[in-house]
């Protein structure tokens, strides 16, 4: 199994379909998915486009439908909510689609859409997605990195690197380590392992997240490996599923 990392989606090969390709983005938006999904949302449409965010969900009965997301970390005017894992609680979220686009992440997952399996992974479901991939043994796997404006991210570099490591821990893979990227994730997380919490906020984007006020619940949440076992998964362009 290939496994390469790309620190943002406009690095990856352009004009190629990825075979399968996981979106990160653990500071906040593959970590919100991944509990919106666990705590009972029905579906999550992502959108890069807020005008055509705003379209689509004009199209769901205000009662089955929740605007989330966030532009520099800050909630968005209008929306339901803004784009932390703690608040999709299911009584929140429970039986709605959510209607989502944040700053990086959402642009991430729109850069891989035509990939054939297409996941969404976060540290709480590191372990659920290498689960996955293991079973499949896809032969390429791109992982793709959300970073903030084009720039690298820590964060998705050390997740990236945790779900190598776990992926290449198993007796049955031989993982096959494509690019310095992923190289460089993978002696990354053997080097922040143990304090996860830490690295995040070492991070610029943790840092920025620190400066907009309190955010150690988020940090709590996002930091805590493999706890959920849900695999959020694209059904359709734009529309992940728990699977
Ligand atoms: C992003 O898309 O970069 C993040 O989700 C931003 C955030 O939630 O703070």
């Amino acid at each position: 199994m290939k496994l390469s990392y790309f620190h943002v989606g406009s690095d990856v090969p352009q004009g190629v379909v990825p075979e399968t390709a996981v979106v990160i983005d653990v500071l906040r938006a593959t970590t919100t998915i991944a509990w919106a999904l666990h705590n009972g949302a029905e579906a999550i449409e992502t959108f890069a486009d807020l005008r055509h965010l705003r379209e689509r969900a004009s199209l769901f009965p205000s009662s089955s439908r929740l605007l989330i997301g966030e532009r520099g970390g800050k909630k968005l005017d209008g929306f339901d909510l803004g784009n932390s894992p703690i608040g999709v609680t299911p009584d929140v979220v429970n039986d709605k689609r959510l209607f989502m686009s944040t700053t990086n992440g959402t642009k991430s997952l729109h850069s891989v859409r035509k990939a054939k399996h297409l996941y969404t992974m976060a540290l709480p479901n590191r372990r659920a997605v290498a689960e996955r991939l293991i079973e499949d043994q896809p032969e390429n796997v791109w992982i793709v990195g959300s970073g903030w404006e084009g720039a690298y991210s820590l964060e998705d570099s050390l997740a990236a690197g945790g779900l190598a490591e776990l992926i290449g821990s198993h007796s049955s893979v031989f993982v096959n380590l494509g690019n310095d990227e992923m190289t460089a994730a993978l002696s990354l997380w053997k080097n922040w392992e143990k304090d996860i919490e830490g690295c995040l906020r070492t991070a610029t984007h943790g840092k920025r997240l620190i400066n907009l006020g309190d955010h150690d619940e988020d940090f709590r949440c996002c930091a805590g490996l493999d706890q959920l076992s849900i695999v959020p998964t694209q059904k359709q362009e734009g529309v992940l599923c728990a699977r």
